[in-house]
């Protein structure tokens, strides 16, 4: 993003792919090397956001895909211009787990919506704001779904979706990195956490200079 002095990292990737594990661990390096970092998310990195979140991740029955697709917008709107602008003008490092490419892949993996669409809204909501770095943790749907069958956690509304569907996520995610290659890097997330965090440091350390 131009407007701001800080760094802006996204972590994207289908559940149970890592991010949280990477995530942290990159913001205890770049704590330790002095930089100021704001953790932060989509859904629900603002108060508001986590009102927001509450209904898309916990609301019990459908949701109309569009109106699915503008609480994502309206959570990224408030976030966007309340918490990632104000921290970029402070000089910090905003890491951040996801942000529009998950509305790309898993709006518009429900086949309803069209990603260019889904895309253009995002962008519209968050005053075309794009991060400097987004980090893609990419795996294999079926390894996912191990994962997260082992952590013995409930289920979100997008978690229990059909393997077919994280399928498509998967494919999105991959498109959308080999059409903007310069902000994403592609992780294999089954390599080992050290493995991935050694090589999430070297692209951010480019990043920084
Ligand atoms: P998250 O809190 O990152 O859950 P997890 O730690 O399991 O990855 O994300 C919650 C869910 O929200 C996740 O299944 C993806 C979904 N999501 C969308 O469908 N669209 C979006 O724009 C965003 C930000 C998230």
């Amino acid at each position: 993003m131009t407007s701001g002095r800080g760094a802006w990292i996204t972590l994207e990737g289908g559940d149970g792919s890592g991010k949280t594990t990477q995530a942290n661990l990159l913001a205890d390096w770049l704590t330790d090397a002095g930089r100021t970092v704001v953790r932060t998310r989509e859904p629900g990195g603002s108060e508001v956001g986590q009102l927001i979140r509450d209904i898309v991740l916990h609301h019990r029955g459908d949701i109309a895909p569009r109106a699915e697709a503008l609480l994502y917008a309206a959570d990224r709107a408030h976030h966007v211009a309340t918490v990632v602008r104000p921290a970029l003008d402070r000089g910090e490092i905003v890491l951040q787990d996801r942000y529009l490419d998950s509305s790309v892949a898993y709006q518009g993996a429900g086949r309803v919506l069209d990603g260019t669409e889904i895309r253009d809204l995002s962008l519209w909501a968050a005053e075309g704001a794009l991060p400097d770095l987004t980090l893609l943790l990419d795996l294999d749907p079926d390894a996912a779904r191990e994962r997260l069958d082992s952590a013995d956690k409930p289920f979100d509304r997008l978690e229990a979706e059909k393997a077919e569907f994280h399928g498509r996520v998967r494919d999105a995610y991959l498109a959308l990195a080999a059409e903007e290659p310069d902000r994403f890097l592609v992780l294999d997330a089954s390599a080992s956490v050290a493995e991935i965090a050694a090589a999430v440091r070297a692209r951010v350390e480019e990043l920084l200079g």
